[in-house]
């Protein structure tokens, strides 16, 4: 086996806390998240609310994430995550407003239905600026504010699509697929550093959100909320809740994986194993 380097073993005692708190979980911890107005995001928020942290909302769908936020006593800002100068806005606001940045989800996302050969160099475009290049504008802007705090937590929304490519979704399964490497490659950059910030990529399978539901319509003809028992449809389709995923971004964001960098965190009932 090969000798370990100084420097590769130093670089491995430090990681773990987030932003230097002494609380479990995410209690008092200021959470961005992306794409909040619906779905996972939503979902997410919720759950951070509920487990006591302070959650900032952003989407491009203003109107419902201002009614969101509101509901659920958070703060919401308009943003378009493909802006790249938007970016540096939040994090002015979110500094103003709470001093810190303790948890990023880079959320927001589209998924439109198109293989190798019908997919436009326009949608291509679209779909790696809404994801990949959103998920890069965020991670460099967020570790900078975290870095003053002494550390945090990135969650990069990813998708099973970067383990095995899905054809109908060709832009997609390669924007999810390098938000997987790019995680990895920004957590062990963080870890090098000494910042005290993780950065992981989390992996759903069909989750029942807006985004799934449009496309159980267009590709199977199914439409989950007209069912007779959308819940009982649900599950003999395998398709996950958004619980489900907020559980574990919520766990990620958390004190309790503060061993877990880089690792890529599939939540498919099992779909990619069999
Ligand atoms: N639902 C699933 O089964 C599933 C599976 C794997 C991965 N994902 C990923 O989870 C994330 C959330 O998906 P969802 O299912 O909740 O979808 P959704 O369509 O319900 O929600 C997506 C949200 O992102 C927002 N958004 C879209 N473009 C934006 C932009 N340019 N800037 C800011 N906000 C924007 C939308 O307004 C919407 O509120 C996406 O990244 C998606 O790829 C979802």
């Amino acid at each position: 086996m090969a000798e370990m380097s100084e420097s590769k073993i130093s670089d491995r005692e430090t990681d773990g806390q987030t932003g230097g708190q002494a609380s479990r979980g995410v209690s008092g911890h200021v959470i961005l998240v992306t794409g909040a107005a619906s779905g996972l995001g939503l979902a997410d928020s919720k759950m951070l609310v509920e487990q006591g942290a302070r959650v900032v909302m952003t989407d491009i769908d203003e109107e419902r994430g201002r009614s969101l936020a509101s509901e659920l006593d958070a703060v919401f800002f308009h943003q378009d995550v493909a802006d790249e100068g938007r970016w540096a806005d939040i994090m002015t606001a979110v500094e103003a407003g709470f001093g810190r940045l303790d948890g990023l989800v880079n959320n927001a996302g589209i998924a439109p239905i198109a293989d190798i050969e019908t997919t436009s160099t326009a949608t291509w475009r679209s779909t790696l600026a809404i994801h990949l290049d959103a998920a890069f504008f965020g991670c460099r802007a967020g570790i900078k504010l975290m870095k003053e705090n002494g550390g945090g937590s990135i969650v990069n929304m990813s998708s099973t699509a970067a383990l095995v490519g899905i054809p109908d979704y060709l832009a997609y399964s390669a924007a999810k697929g390098g938000i997987r490497s790019m995680t990895k490659a920004i957590a062990i950059h963080c870890r090098r550093q000494r910042y005290g910030i993780r950065c992981n990529s989390v992996h759903p399978g069909s989750i029942n959100t807006p985004m799934v539901q449009h496309a159980l319509r267009e590709l199977m003809d199914v439409d989950l909320n007209a069912a007779e028992d959308p819940e009982r449809m649900r599950r003999k389709l395998g398709i996950g809740e958004p619980d489900d995923v907020a559980g574990m971004v919520t766990f990620l964001l958390g004190d309790q994986s503060k061993h877990i960098t880089g690792a890529e965190m599939v939540v498919d009932n099992g779909d990619t194993v069999v």
